[in-house]
């Protein structure tokens, strides 16, 4: 991996054969003071870990598995925006590799016939007046050919939407540099103002009419893109334009 790494992202590298999760050993380097743009790559995970507690299928041989430790000087508030900047930063990466369009699932899911590619898990260590570290957690389905049964109808992989594998230190290294030019854009702005334009290129639902699944029950719109702050706007039937947080929603193309 460290000799196709060109910039600061990735500069220090730990590999592991297999590990419980990357995000775990990645948030107890950042503990122990590693310095940001450390990378952790796992071939396999045994405990791999998705949003909301899920489970996150992580064989050994074909995926990428992987969590880059982040010491960004902004506000911990700001922190969920990281999630949409690793997004933009893994689809380009694979549109660089393979030439596959795939499409970012607001808020940091990258889809490609609607079926899942990468998810993205971040976690951080903050207090009132900063953040500690954030780990951004990727996953990204690369080589898999079979997916597990409980998975199979909602995942899918590049070598199944391509025909061809996809070497797996060459997509972490083009990831690494997209995300390092992301991240520098996105820490210069102070938000994603400098980024709507191009994550609102790769949206799938945007102009769609989307449903909005939150605590407060669901309503539909027509998703507009997002705003500077990483938030989905969604215009209702009657003209008014909601502003959807990313958390606990979830959105649905109708
Ligand atoms: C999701 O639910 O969509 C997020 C999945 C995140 C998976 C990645 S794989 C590398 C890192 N380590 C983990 O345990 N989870 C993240």
């Amino acid at each position: 991996i460290e000799s196709c790494i060109r910039g600061k992202f990735g500069r220090v590298v730990e590999y592991h054969d297999a590990i419980d999760s990357t995000n775990i050993r990645a948030k107890r380097l950042a503990e122990e003071g590693a310095q940001s743009g450390t990378l952790v790559v796992s071939d396999c995970q045994i405990a791999g870990r998705g949003r909301r507690g899920k489970e996150w299928v992580s064989p050994s041989g074909t995926n990428v598995f992987m969590s880059l430790i982040l010491r960004p000087d902004i506000l911990p508030g700001s922190a969920s925006m990281l999630t949409l900047v690793a997004a933009l930063a893994v689809h380009e990466g694979i549109r660089q590799e393979t030439g596959l369009e795939a499409f970012i699932k607001w808020p940091n899911d990258i889809v490609a016939n609607g079926k899942k590619l990468c998810g993205i898990l971040t976690e951080m260590s903050a207090e009132l007046e900063g953040i500690h570290y954030v780990v951004a957690g990727i996953g990204i389905n690369v080589n898999m050919e079979v997916f597990p049964q409980e998975v199979s109808s909602m995942a899918t992989s590049l070598y199944l939407e391509t025909g061809k594998k996809v070497r797996r230190s060459s997509l972490i290294a083009s990831v690494l540099e997209a995300f390092e030019r992301y991240y520098e854009e996105f820490i210069s702005q102070g938000d994603l103002s400098g980024l709507i334009s191009v994550y609102n290129s790769c949206m799938i639902n945007a102009g769609k009419e989307v449903k909005i699944l939150d605590h407060a029950g669901d309503y539909t719109g027509k998703a507009l893109g997002i705003n500077e702050k990483g938030e989905l706007l969604v215009e209702m039937q009657s003209g008014e334009v909601k502003h959807v947080i990313s958390g606990e929603v979830s959105v649905r193309g109708l």
